[in-house]
């Protein structure tokens, strides 16, 4: 047995801060169901005072969340610290995270405190924290460009007055793995030995796993990172890289973590998925290309001995590939079995809809593989059964010397068959157009993207589409073999959602006003 090293998951809070990897209410639960399932030991759910909106999620996150911590970021605020707990105290085993910057440069510029006054603030708020929550943690933010000494003495104070874990966040990805593997090892043995040390780096400078990394043999107990890497700026240190580096070389580090790996592939689509964001295809662990073999030498070698090209097996991370296709003679019994090979488990409603957009795809596309297979679990997983419309049928025209025009035919959820023409700058602006004639929603497009699943001439496409509405921004995604069709999808599901958001946020002004006196 290995020194344990907990992981705590911050996707749904640094990752979710970055740039176009936000996530609404329903698809925070999702994510927060797949990494329970993953094994994290901490998910960090959000910024409870943010928004109205980042509170009801993380609050949604604490309530669902049984088999992990669930961590709540917040100020060293006395009120954000009591309305942070408020989201919180449901949880199994809640966790209050409080942050406090401890660097020249922030205390000067951005807190315009005096080191002292951090100092009394970090105490004041972790023992106020500490008679709320049982279990608290203190990130001394900028850590890595603080003065050694004050603080040691900031983070010793805040163990004293109760928190149990203290965080280093390289908070713009600044150090180097030796520079802060000495930093970890110095606060290591001025800390009492039950407080756990945390670190918790950004990639500004492509050094987040190696300071994760060097920062464990130098003693870390908990490290913080984000699947994909996604967050603030350049990111945050990918999980997937540091639990593989952690699992594949066990010999080196001698370290184990609760992560179920075969998970890993999995999560890491999801958030893909959910964000729109795409991974990279020369991503370490989770890429595209992470396990293909190109040149003529490393096939020979692969296909000879594996293990000449291979320092990790595609199936220890949960991606699988079946030698049998699936196509339009397979039945719901194959579907499902194949389903569960893969590693998914879909019921009742979920397992119907999964099998009625594999039959449509079927119909188009001779050989279904496991990636099809895969794109359409996930879009099944995070689609919106409750659809306010639902596409029936489009026709468009565009060429080099018409401009485009669109017929797009909607069902709306009383059964009422909806059509509309429309002009555009091109096919794809044409059909949005036609559909916003229809739907008549205050929301503005503001980024339009497609990927292709598979190979080949009949390749499934996944379009992606970003709107905002509402001072929310959605993500709508659609799959087809047609690209047009894909398009309308994702733009649909995005409109859907931002129906759900509306829907949803006027129950509640219903609800508060009728709390009033
Ligand atoms: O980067 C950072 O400093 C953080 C803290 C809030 C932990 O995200
Ligand atoms: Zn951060």
């Amino acid at each position: 047995m290995g020194r344990r090293i907990l992981i705590l998951d911050t996707t749904l809070r640094d990752g979710e801060q970055a740039p176009g990897c936000s996530m609404n209410f329903h698809e925070k639960l999702e994510m927060a169901g797949q990494l329970e399932r993953l094994g994290v030991d901490i998910i960090e759910a959000g910024f409870p005072v943010a928004s109205p909106d980042d509170f009801r999620a993380v609050e949604a996150v604490a309530r669902q969340v049984k088999d992990c911590q669930v961590a709540a970021l917040c100020r060293c605020v006395a009120r954000d610290v009591e309305r942070t707990w408020q989201a919180i105290r449901d949880a199994a085993a809640p966790r209050l995270h409080l942050v406090l910057a401890t660097s020249p440069v922030h205390m000067q510029y951005k807190l315009r405190m005096t080191p002292q006054q951090v100092l009394d603030c970090a105490v004041e708020m972790v023992r106020l924290a500490r008679g709320l929550c049982p279990d608290v943690e203190f990130s001394a933010e900028d850590a890595s460009r603080s003065d050694p000494a004050f603080l040691a003495q900031v983070c010793a104070a805040a163990a004293q007055a109760g928190a149990s874990t203290i965080n280093l966040p390289d908070t713009v990805g600044y150090s180097t793995p030796q520079e802060l593997g000495a930093l970890v090892a110095q606060l290591r043995q001025k800390l009492p030995e039950q407080v756990v040390l945390s670190v918790h780096n950004h990639n500004d400078l492509g050094m987040a796993v190696a300071n994760t990394l060097a920062s464990i043999q130098a003693g870390a107990g908990q490290v913080e990172c984000t699947i994909n890497g996604i967050g603030e700026r350049a990111g945050n240190a990918s999980l997937e890289e540091v639990v593989m580096a952690l699992h594949t070389r066990k010999d080196y580090f001698g370290c184990e973590t609760g992560i179920r790996i075969r998970q890993i592939y999995r999560t890491s689509k999801l958030l893909s998925t959910i964000t729109g964001a795409e991974i990279p295809s020369n991503k370490p662990v989770v890429g595209g290309n992470a396990f293909a073999h190109e040149s003529g030498i490393h096939q020979h070698g692969v296909l000879a001995e594996r293990s000449t090209y291979e320092i990790m097996r595609p199936e220890e991370i949960g991606i699988y590939r079946s030698k049998m296709i699936l196509g339009k003679h397979s039945g719901k019994h194959a579907f499902q079995e194949r389903i569960e090979e893969l590693g998914y488990r879909l019921e009742g409603e979920d397992l119907e809809e999964a099998f009625s957009r594999f039959k449509d795809l079927a119909d188009r596309k001779k050989e279904i593989t496991d990636r099809d297979v895969e794109a359409l679990i996930r879009s099944t997983a995070v689609a919106d059964l409750r659809e306010a419309y639902k596409l029936e049928s489009f026709v468009v025209n565009s060429g080099t010397v018409i401009s485009a025009t669109a017929v797009v035919k909607l069902v709306r959820e009383d059964g009422q068959v909806l059509e509309q023409v429309s002009r555009g700058e091109g096919p794809i602006d044409a059909a949005f157009n036609a559909i916003d004639r229809i739907v008549k929603m205050d929301s503005h497009l503001e980024n339009w993207s497609m990927q292709a699943v598979t190979e080949g001439e009949d390749a499934l496409g996944e379009a992606v589409s970003k709107i905002t509405c509402n001072g929310h921004r959605i993500t709508g995604r659609g799959l087809s073999t047609d690209i047009l069709e894909a398009s309308i999808r994702s733009y649909l599901n995005a409109i859907n959602k931002a129906i759900a958001i509306e829907r949803r946020d006027s129950l509640e002004t219903q609800r508060l006003r009728a709390l009033r006196p």
